[in-house]
């Protein structure tokens, strides 16, 4: 035992005169700390710019319309939308007008703009539909129906398109290069929020508004104010949860994917 109390004795210790390496310089320390903050917040900022700022330009690649067309001009010209975009008598919807809509007016063309030159020139004399970009085309397997909206539910052409109808210029269609979908359906905001009702169009977004729809329809309270996920997670997986006892979203009853899906 006395070995080991001798080889205590003979430890350096902090106060016997500083025999031992000196003790680290606590300013050496919080300078490497500042650096390890100060890089972190500078790869923190550098990605944030990336994923939310450069990501999305060059996701998106910009197509201009073949011709760019005044809708405030027309409407003052024709009077409404239903010159142009009207329902068959079948409940069809035209969609965007084709040379038809146009030839009354535009056999010849009749003013000085560019723009009127080349669309009577190039497309009504050579007798070829222009190829418009459609900003809110779906993909092939979605069933949308104008009927069902305007005419059965009433609702109006800003809530789903915005004020295109009203727009002196036609603006740029954006493309997802990965996709091939319009922006107009994937949103603005690459995180999915939106400001008005038309800043975006996915499956969620008609879910959301048909499921305000069913609920507005059986007079049922807004739902429990837990993240709709959250919410639609508990309903479906714990049925009898909530007192109101209405299942999960619209999207999640029986069949429900057939009401939109061909
Ligand atoms: C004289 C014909 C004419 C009239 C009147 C007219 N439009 Fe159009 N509309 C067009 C043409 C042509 C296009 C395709 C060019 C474009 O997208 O800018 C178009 C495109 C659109 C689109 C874009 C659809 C898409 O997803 O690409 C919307 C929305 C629209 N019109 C709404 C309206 C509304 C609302 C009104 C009435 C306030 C209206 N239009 C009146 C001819 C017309
Ligand atoms: C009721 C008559 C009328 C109809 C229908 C009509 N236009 Fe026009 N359009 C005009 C007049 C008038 C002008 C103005 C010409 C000028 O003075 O420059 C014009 C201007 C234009 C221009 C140049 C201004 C602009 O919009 O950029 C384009 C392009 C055009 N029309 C395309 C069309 C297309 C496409 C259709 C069919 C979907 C159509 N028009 C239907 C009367 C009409
Ligand atoms: C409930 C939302 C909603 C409302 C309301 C609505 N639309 Fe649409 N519209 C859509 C969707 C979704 C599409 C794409 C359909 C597709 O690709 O199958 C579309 C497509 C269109 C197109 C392009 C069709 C084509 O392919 O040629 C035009 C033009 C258009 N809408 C005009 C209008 C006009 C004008 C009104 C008002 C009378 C209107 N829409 C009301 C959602 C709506
Ligand atoms: C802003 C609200 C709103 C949006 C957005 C919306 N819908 Fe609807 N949808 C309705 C309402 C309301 C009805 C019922 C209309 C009626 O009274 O018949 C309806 C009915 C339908 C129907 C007919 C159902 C049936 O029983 O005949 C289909 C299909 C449909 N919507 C598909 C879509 C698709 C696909 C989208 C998205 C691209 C969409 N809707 C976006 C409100 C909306
Ligand atoms: C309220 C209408 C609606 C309902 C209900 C709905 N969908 Fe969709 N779905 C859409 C729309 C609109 C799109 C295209 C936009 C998008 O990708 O979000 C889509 C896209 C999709 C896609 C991607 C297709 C592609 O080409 O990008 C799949 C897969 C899909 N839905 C499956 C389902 C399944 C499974 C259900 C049932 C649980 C369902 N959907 C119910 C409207 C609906």
């Amino acid at each position: 035992m006395s070995t080991v109390d001798e080889h205590e004795k003979d430890m350096p210790s902090e106060d016997s005169g500083g025999k031992g390496p000196p003790p680290p310089d606590p300013e050496q320390k919080n300078k490497a700390t500042a650096y390890v903050i100060f890089f972190f917040f500078v790869g923190l900022i550098a990605s944030l710019i990336v994923g939310w700022i450069i990501f999305p330009q060059l996701l998106y690649s910009q197509k201009e319309q073949p011709i760019d067309f005044n809708h405030a001009l027309h409407n003052e010209l024709v009077g409404d939308c239903a010159s142009c975009h009207y329902f068959r008598e079948d409940g069809t919807f035209s969609g965007v007008p084709d040379l038809w809509s146009c030839i009354d007016c535009h056999m010849d063309v009749q003013g000085e703009d560019p723009e009127e030159e080349k669309f009577v020139t190039e497309y009504v004399w050579e007798d070829r539909e222009v190829p418009w970009l459609i900003y809110s085309k779906q993909p092939d397997c979605v069933f949308f129906s104008h009927a069902a909206h305007v005419l059965s539910g009433g609702m109006d052409c800003v809530t789903c398109h915005g004020h295109i109808g009203e727009s002196e210029h036609s603006k740029v269609y954006q493309e997802n290069r990965i996709t091939g979908y319009s922006r107009d359906i994937w949103g603005r905001n690459i995180s999915g929020f939106k400001r008005n009702s038309w800043d975006r169009m996915k499956m969620d977004d008609c879910a959301d508004c048909h499921e305000e729809a069913r609920d507005s329809a059986t007079k049922d309270e807004p739902r429990a104010p837990v993240g709709r996920v959250i919410d639609n997670i508990i309903r479906v997986a714990f049925p009898g949860t909530y007192a109101d006892n209405r299942g999960g979203s619209v999207q999640t009853q029986r069949g429900a994917c057939f009401k939109c899906h061909k």
